[in-house]
């Protein structure tokens, strides 16, 4: 029996309580949000021509009978390199990009093929463009006639006849001679918002399916970098897309069981994008910023406190082109990129996952100098990576003692973990600093195993754990999975919420947990007990329970974790429930089962419970995630 108190609280679920964490890790920007579908297509990876590829040309002999390539680099611009081409023989000489892990074309879909060109010497009238499919059968052929000196932009529309998952770019050239390239690039038309050369539509539309409160970004670990040098720098995310600095993933290789050393950032999804699209959700947007610190796990490269100024600088710099005026130096760049209304930027991270008193010697000096300046911005500090870590508790304490307003969390744990620490806010002070649950995901086998599965388990202890949560919304007011997407061919880490291919994509369960979270937030806490005590495991069973005041529903989530069925009974007191619910199921018979790309077997299931007067019972199946929606 499970006593519900419609008494209120007074206890708000903050907007911001499940939102969502991007990182481009597993290729979720460059190959895979971000859609642009040409590897490398500047020629600014350190390896200039990875991703390219002259097949019928013979690097070691004089190509008299095709042609070579030469990169030109200036080393004072940002793109530094572009492609100088010299075709001796145009029946011969072939130029192919492989895309990423493949190029995606969709029937019937419009695409722009464009490219930088100066027609150096000689006569190259035209540069042919053809597609191939995974057996090197043509299926798309282009011609783009020329024009004379001087770089141009040349630009035209494709449209595939049929869909390809794994397709291949070759360029070829009519006439011989000398051109040079650069930005050589393929974008579907149809992007999210319609913003050319933008973001993917399908996967973002995942994203906004999930209602996030908040977009956390650009990471992680990646924020850090392995070295300083190799650190997220926002203002070089910035300004027109050519001129975006390319910098080396810090996931690049980033576990020996999963290398990728082709995996550079191009930044088409800049600060100014994940601005946007925290906009476009109606989200608070959460930049995390290094705190001069490279990740810990790799070289934890220190910047002396004495040569500090310059990174607290970039937050200072940070705020104003979120929030500055268009006269600011800062805001001016906002403007010019086509947003003069300020982004009202609230929050801000320093560092992602740091730990030490290194760090808190550096929180604090960011700290002092934002808050000089803007003193209503809230500011994220960091505990280090999972509770179980070296320097945790105590840089809970450092931070409680310097009453830091909110401190982010991170735990990779085992489902069992997950269970078992539903009750973990139960005990936080609740005068303390707020918590950002800001990285969690339960792992089937271990942290970091390349055998970790998005299977039911894992999500069922999520949703109960997210009781937990939800309960504690007095010291828990922000929260997100960990990591949030991953391409089937170029992933670093698993599990993930979102899985993707070069066409398709699907929300694992633990995505659906997220989703009914998100969509069931609710505006204020309600108090639900099973013999006077939070529901949180006794007897395998958890529930949390909300109002939402602007829908006028009550909101009951229950998690059945036993191997039978519950008849859970509900006591309402001081509240009328109507006779009638709207009841979500979210289950599976198999605890281990996944959804994949031909099918979600794990989707929530909706449907309506009628009530008897007066008796509110209701059949928890094993295994579940139940959501109960009264009219209240
Ligand atoms: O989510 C993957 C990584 O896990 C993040 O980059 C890092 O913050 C954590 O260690």
């Amino acid at each position: 029996v499970l006593d519900l108190d419609g008494k209120s609280t007074n206890i708000k679920i903050q907007p911001t309580m499940y939102g969502v964490f991007f990182e481009d890790i597993n290729q979720a920007a460059d190959g895979g949000v971000y859609a642009e579908l040409i590897k490398n297509r500047s020629f600014e990876f350190n390896e200039p021509l990875m991703g390219w590829s002259q097949p019928k040309t013979q690097t070691l002999s004089e190509n008299k009978d095709s042609g070579y390539i030469n990169i030109i680099s200036d080393y004072q611009k940002s793109n530094r390199n572009y492609a100088r081409i010299t075709v001796l023989n145009d029946k011969n000489y072939e130029l192919w990009n492989e895309g990423f892990r493949g190029i995606g074309l969709k029937k019937g879909e419009k695409y722009d093929f464009s490219f930088q060109l100066e027609n150096v010497s000689g006569d190259i009238s035209a540069v042919n463009a053809v597609w191939l499919d995974e057996n090197g059968k043509e299926i798309l052929t282009t011609s783009v006639p020329l024009k004379s000196k001087g770089w141009n932009n040349y630009e035209v529309s494709i449209t595939p006849n049929s869909t390809v998952q794994k397709a291949k770019l070759k360029l070829t050239f009519s006439g011989v001679g000398v051109v040079n390239m650069d930005m050589i690039s393929l974008f579907p038309q149809d992007t999210w918002k319609g913003r050319k050369k933008g973001l993917k539509k399908d996967l973002v539309q995942k994203l906004a399916d999930l209602k996030p409160g908040f977009v956390r970004f650009p990471g992680g670990c990646l924020v850090e970098g392995r070295t300083l040098a190799e650190r997220y720098q926002w203002k070089k995310t910035i300004g027109n897309f050519a001129d975006r600095e390319y910098l080396i993933n810090k996931w690049n290789n980033g576990f020996a069981h999963r290398l990728t050393p082709d995996y550079y950032q191009s930044f088409g999804l800049g600060f100014f994008e994940y601005f946007q699209l925290a906009e476009d959700f109606g989200a608070e947007a959460l930049p995390i910023l290094s705190c001069g610190m490279a990740c810990q796990f790799n070289t934890g490269e220190l910047v002396p406190m004495g040569e500090l100024n310059p990174y607290i600088q970039d937050a200072l710099d940070l705020i104003e082109f979120a929030n500055g005026s268009v006269n600011s130096t800062w805001g001016k760049k906002r403007a010019e990129m086509g947003h003069p209304k300020p982004f009202n930027l609230k929050y801000i991270g320093i560092g992602n996952e740091q730990w030490g008193p290194d760090y808190i010697k550096r929180h604090l000096a960011f700290e002092k100098a934002i808050k000089a300046k803007y003193p209503d911005i809230k500011i994220i500090a960091t505990s280090g990576p999972s509770p179980d870590g070296e320097y945790f508790e105590y840089g809970w304490q450092e931070l409680k003692k310097h009453k830091a307003e909110l401190v982010d969390e991170h735990y990779y744990n085992s489902p069992d973990w997950f269970f078992k620490n539903a009750n973990r806010y139960d005990s936080y002070d609740r005068k303390g600093p707020k918590v950002f649950a800001g990285e969690y995901a339960a792992q089937s086998v271990k942290v970091v195993s390349p055998d970790n599965k998005n299977n039911w388990l894992t999500a069922l202890s999520e949703a109960a754990f997210m009781t937990g949560l939800e309960r504690n919304a007095e010291v828990v007011t922000m929260t997100s999975y960990a990591p949030l997407f991953a391409h089937a061919d170029g992933w670093q880490w698993t599990p993930d919420l979102i899985w993707f291919n070069n066409l398709e994509s699907y929300g694992t369960p633990n995505y659906y947990v997220q989703k009914l979270y998100g969509n069931n937030a609710g505006t204020d806490l309600l108090k639900i007990t099973e013999n006077a005590k939070p529901v949180s495991g006794q007897s395998d069973l958890f529930a949390s329970a909300v109002e939402d005041k602007k829908s006028k529903k009550i909101i009951i989530k229950i998690v059945n974790a036993a191997q039978e069925n519950m008849q859970v009974k509900l006591k309402p007191k001081s509240i009328k429930l109507s006779d009638s619910a709207e009841q979500i199921l979210l289950t599976s018979p198999d605890l281990k089962s996944e959804n994949n790309f031909d099918k979600e077997i794990i989707k929530p299931q909706s449907s309506v419970l009628k009530l008897k007067k007066g008796d509110i019972s209701v059949d928890i199946p094993a295994n579940s995630f139940v959501i109960l929606k009264f009219d209240s």
